[in-house]
């Protein structure tokens, strides 16, 4: 037995003959686990997924889905994870058939066509059976996914009447059966019943992160036990290739061949995954998953719960972390509007120590950043109070797991009457995210009326330097600008006749 190993469906298996490139999809499948599929090797379709044992706060662990398209298999180093082949001979799960209830569900109520896709919805709906807020409810539907239903339309979770949050299988896509049957399957299982062994693991915690090193074929992976190991191994080799939820660097893997010689994990050092009440703000550790920052915030952000459903998928969600998002650059990560709108600043640390920049001076040009080779970003610190009046808008082709045309972030601050401060985050009109400060000064100051939403508007379509691309016209794009302040005035009006 090799030194790294990964337990599948209950079996220890080496993964040493993998070299540091190999993604997880590949090396299952060359052990013969065919039930999970190749649709898309770039996280947008699911037919790969697979459920990993996550932590899940003090002594428990979470079955957590993930596309196995995206992350090397040599990052699952001493992880579990459990494939759809399984979930179907998990003891004592479905006697009849040793069908799993959520494959006795997709089979009863016709879910399933071709079965491409199957293998990975049946691993995000097992995610979503399994998971411990919705079991704790006895299947209250009222228990969506984040325990928070924004305004927002697109925000909106579907839960069934046994309180499956149909955002569970955001990530999934199918192309013969259709939705209906699926869903149909998803709304009619129960919970778990006590003895399910899969159930009875969330009681204990994850396994812990490995140590690994590996090398083949000149290529090394490494993943550092502690902040300083890694910035020590970033100071000796400032090119390395960072990886946390590999949700951006594996389609760069797969689609762009890129193929570095140095890769360091860093989604499991504790260092960068704190989540803590800190000098008058929050701190979010930049590797934290998206869906570990929506749990661990439980509302407390309202902006971010705007944010988080649009995001990409759950699937996405589960392994993208914020240090990813921004460390991209990206102009059109959301992310960064809405971090922005809340005057968000970055910890940046390397070996020389720490620093902190305002997240406004941190994007320098297409895809650039204020970022040094050496450097890291630690966490996002996110100043306190906020602002009571927020609203995030996604303006994307598809409703979920989409990128965004444009996107816009509003924190606004009332008092007596008038607009006492106000910050606008954009994505999707400039090289980098920017703030929409023109606006932000025909805003200050004013009482927020029809008129002054009108100028604003007016204002807001001028904002950036849009351009013509395959997702939208710079026509559409400052369209979209000026609507989003109309919006976003609606929406407040709606929400203050409500609250009076
Ligand atoms: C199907 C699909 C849908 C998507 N939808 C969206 C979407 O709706 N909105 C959106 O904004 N993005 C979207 N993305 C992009 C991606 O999910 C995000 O950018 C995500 O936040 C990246 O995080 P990660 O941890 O996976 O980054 P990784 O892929 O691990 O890393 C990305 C880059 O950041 C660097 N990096 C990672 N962490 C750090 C750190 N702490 N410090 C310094 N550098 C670091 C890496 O070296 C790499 O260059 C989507 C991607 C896919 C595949
Ligand atoms: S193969 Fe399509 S998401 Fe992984
Ligand atoms: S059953 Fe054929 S793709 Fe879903």
């Amino acid at each position: 037995m090799g030194d790294i190993k990964v337990t599948v469906n209950g079996k220890i298996r080496d993964v040493d003959g993998a070299g540091p490139h190999v993604r997880l999809l590949d090396w299952l499948r060359d052990e013969g686990l065919t039930g999970s599929k190749e649709g898309c090797a770039e996280g947008e379709c699911g037919a790969c997924a697979i459920m990993v044992a996550r932590p899940d706060g003090p002594g428990r662990s979470r079955w957590t889905s993930v596309n196995a398209c995206l992350p090397p298999a040599m990052a699952f180093d001493g992880q579990e994870i459990v494939t759809a082949e399984g979930l179907g001979s998990a003891p004592g799960a479905c006697a009849v058939e040793d069908l799993h209830p959520v494959q006795r569900e997709m089979a009863d109520r016709g879910g399933s066509q071709c079965g491409y896709c199957t293998p990975g919805f049946v691993c995000s709906m097992a995610a979503e059976y399994y998971r411990p807020e919705r079991n704790a409810s006895g299947g209250d539907a009222s228990q969506t996914g984040t325990g928070v239903v924004g305004e927002d339309h697109a925000a909106d979770h579907e839960c069934g009447p046994n309180g499956f949050d149909l955002h569970a299988l955001s990530g999934n896509l199918c192309r013969c059966t259709g939705y209906r049957p699926i869903r149909d399957a998803a709304y009619a299982l129960n919970t778990p019943v006590q003895a399910d062994p899969l159930l009875q693991r969330q009681d204990s915690p994850a396994p812990p992160a490995r140590h690994t090193r590996a090398v083949k074929g000149g290529a090394r992976f490494e993943r550092p036990a502690t902040l300083e190991e890694l910035l020590g191994r970033l100071a000796e080799e400032p090119e390395a290739k960072l990886v946390a939820g590999a949700t951006d660097s594996g389609v760069e893997v797969n689609l762009r061949h890129s193929r570095p010689s140095l890769v360091l994990a860093i989604d499991r050092l504790e260092e960068l995954r704190e989540l803590k009440d800190d000098d008058g703000g929050i701190q979010i550790g930049a590797a934290l998953t998206l869906s570990e920052v929506e749990r661990e915030l439980a509302g407390r952000i309202p902006l971010l719960d705007q944010l988080f459903p649009q995001f990409a998928s759950r699937l996405i969600r589960n392994a993208a972390t914020f240090g990813g998002n921004l460390a991209t650059g990206s102009p059109i990560g959301d992310s960064a509007p809405a971090l922005l709108a809340l005057d968000a600043v970055v910890v940046l640390a390397s070996a020389q120590g720490e620093r902190e920049v305002a997240l406004a001076d941190y994007f320098t040009g297409y895809r650039q950043s204020v970022k040094a080779p050496g450097e890291l970003l630690r966490a996002v610190r996110i100043p306190l109070p906020l602002a009571e009046i927020t609203a995030f808008h996604k303006i994307a082709k598809r409703r979920f797991d989409d990128i965004s045309s444009v996107s816009a972030a509003f924190a606004m601050q009332m008092d007596g009457g008038l607009i006492s401060s106000v910050r606008i985050g954009l994505g999707g009109v400039a090289a980098t995210p920017i703030r929409a400060s023109r606006t932000e000064e025909v805003l200050a100051g004013q009482p927020w009326t029809a008129k002054t939403a009108a100028a604003a508007a007016a204002m807001m379509a001028t904002e950036g330097t849009p351009i013509d691309d395959m997702r939208a016209s710079a026509l559409y794009r400052s369209a979209m600008l000026r609507q989003a302040v109309l919006r976003f005035y609606a929406q407040t009006q709606t929400a203050l006749e409500v609250a009076s």
